[in-house]
């Protein structure tokens, strides 16, 4: 496996419009990261990936852009982000910032263009199709509730968006909007960016046609496109053009999000030879816990199987080993919070939250820490719909209700489970009003744990979890086999102990975790019984004494030895 800087860092995500307020105004800006950085290098991590920050009229927070060459006026002017990127480079950290490129904002020159008229020289930018008896030109459901297609009366005809009707899918089969891409893209890099994060890169190539997507549920009159729209047909030559037009002639992370992707599209994308990106982050591993991967059912919690997560998970790392790359994750923008999720929120927070994120960084591959986690931020329960903010939220909540019938506070428990915003309350930086991320009227609520919860109690107390994070940092940079050395999964059918083993030349790590609230008894397979051995990191005190042949593990425990 071939050393790369990307393999070896460790990503920061941070979403601009929650990270710090630094005038007052309630809502996040570029100065208010700058002025954190001090914290991120101590924390230190090596990448900060940007969620977007280009002029965007909002209507999906920045995932919809009308000019991908200006900052949106929220965040401040581009004298600021060239500061932040300078700031972040004198201090050793590379920054990459957000590719949103499936789409645009309706409000893009491009579509108000496109709109004018059936014959304007930016129409065919989007897609443009005729109505099919009456109705839209197929049956396809847009991620975010109802038709993925939108009337447009001036023309006569409807445009296709699979996100919200302000994001108008961009035509990819059309060669002047690759052109117009990567001379974007050319543009972000020699202003001296260090990578990009593709949104919903596997998009960009839809089934030629448009075909009606099979029916598979009755319950809704839209349905779910699936392959017709995710890895179609032309997207490895779209990327591969990416790749040599543009991504081939610097020195770049480079990550795709990928949902539905499985191990073999990961291998074919981020194969080291023949492969167009550096890793992607696929889904199936944040999907286990929902009723369904799509539509209502993606907002219905099922309680985790942890032999699920074990197959999903070693499926991806035996299947790139030697070949690809994996991203590590649990949480972004999208994701509800992972302690909250797979760990326990109440009496184990601080347990749960370093395990998990031993799980993810121990394990092959480049991980990604989502801002607040590192801090065991939770999930959030607002008593109102009112007082989310977020248009997928609202879209399901309204289908929920009064399209399908359910009863409104079991949308709100749903919600509380599976909702975005539970990742988007405002970073809670110490116990003051707002949690010190504003002085003025924060956009979106904080959650009210906030007093406890808060990067200030973090930094003082030498046993909390940004301090644990801290360690496995560092710990990445002093042991390579963190980095590079294989995976094998031990103990495959436990139920509750997730325990893997890397090995590189004659040295090995053992990772022992707890994925649960018991104290289930691990026992160390023969072989590894005989070696030496030395605890790196562990979220309760160890007695270096003891036999690790048999230990009792408490309440999501989680040990990583060195072995030799
Ligand atoms: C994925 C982004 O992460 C999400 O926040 C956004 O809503 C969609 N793509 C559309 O851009």
């Amino acid at each position: 496996m071939k050393k790369a800087w990307w393999k070896e860092s460790i990503v920061y995500q941070v979403y601009p419009r929650s990270f710090y307020d630094s005038n007052g105004d309630g809502i996040g800006d570029l100065r208010g990261v700058i002025q954190k950085l001090d914290y991120l290098k101590t924390l230190g991590v090596d990448v900060v990936w940007l969620s977007p920050v280009y002029k965007s009229p909002n209507d999906d927070n920045g995932y919809d852009i009308s000019d991908y060459q200006d900052i949106m006026d929220d965040f401040g002017a581009m004298a600021d982000w060239e500061e932040l990127l300078d700031e972040m480079h004198q201090r050793g950290i590379k920054l990459i910032m957000d590719l949103v490129v499936n789409h645009t904002s309706d409000e893009h020159p491009w579509f108000v263009e496109a709109r004018k008229s059936r014959d304007n020289s930016y129409r065919d930018f989007y897609y443009w199709r005729p109505g099919k008896d009456g109705a839209e030109p197929n049956n396809w459901l847009s991620f975010f509730g109802g038709s993925a297609w939108e009337y447009d009366s001036a023309t006569d005809e409807y445009y296709l968006h699979m996100f919200t009707k302000k994001q108008p899918d961009l035509n990819w089969e059309n060669p002047r909007v690759r052109r117009a891409v990567y001379d974007m893209m050319h543009w972000w890099l020699k202003k001296g960016i260090d990578g990009f994060r593709m949104d919903v890169i596997t998009l960009i190539s839809k089934t030629p046609g448009l075909p009606d997507a099979p029916v598979t549920s009755t319950e809704m009159p839209y349905q779910f496109p699936g392959d017709l729209v995710f890895h179609g047909p032309r997207l490895m030559e779209f990327l591969r053009e990416m790749k040599q037009e543009v991504l081939s002639k610097y020195d770049m992370l480079t990550v795709g999000e990928a949902a539905t992707a499985t191990p073999e599209i990961g291998i074919e994308i981020t194969h080291e030879e023949t492969g167009v990106l550096n890793m992607l982050f696929q889904f199936e591993h944040v999907e286990l816990d929902s009723a369904e991967p799509h539509g209502v059912g993606k907002w219905q919690h099922k309680p985790l199987d942890l032999l699920e997560m074990k197959r999903v998970m070693t499926n991806w790392q035996k299947a790139l080993e030697g070949k690809g790359w994996n991203s590590l994750y649990f949480s972004n923008h999208d994701q509800p919070r992972q302690v909250s999720r797979f760990g326990d929120d109440g009496e184990y927070r601080v347990e749960s939250a370093k395990m998990l994120a031993t799980f993810l960084h121990m394990q092959p591959g480049t991980p990604y820490i989502y801002q607040g986690e590192e801090i065991g931020m939770t999930n959030v329960k607002f008593e109102s719909i009112e007082d989310y903010r977020d248009i997928e939220t609202h879209n399901m909540y309204r289908i929920a209700v009064n399209e399908m019938g359910f009863d409104p506070r079991f949308v709100m428990e749903m919600i509380y489970s599976k909702g975005r915003d539970n990742a988007r309350t405002p970073f809670q930086w110490d116990d003051m009003e707002n949690a010190g991320f504003t002085h003025g009227l924060p956009w979106i609520k904080v959650n009210p744990n906030y007093k406890e919860i808060n990067a200030a109690n973090a930094l003082a107390d030498p046993d909390s979890i940004f301090y644990y994070y801290q360690r496995l940092i560092r710990l990445r940079k002093q042991h390579p086999i963190i980095v590079y050395g294989t995976y094998t999964l031990i103990l495959d059918d436990h139920p509750q102990i997730y325990a893997f083993t890397r090995s590189m030349k004659g040295e090995r790590l053992l990772v022992v975790l707890n994925f649960s609230g018991d104290t289930p008894a691990f026992s160390l397979p023969a072989p590894l019984a005989l070696e030496n051995q030395e605890l790196l990191i562990s979220n309760y005190p160890v007695d270096a004494e003891k036999d690790i042949c048999q230990i009792t593990l408490r309440p999501y425990e989680a040990r990583v030895y060195r072995l030799w």
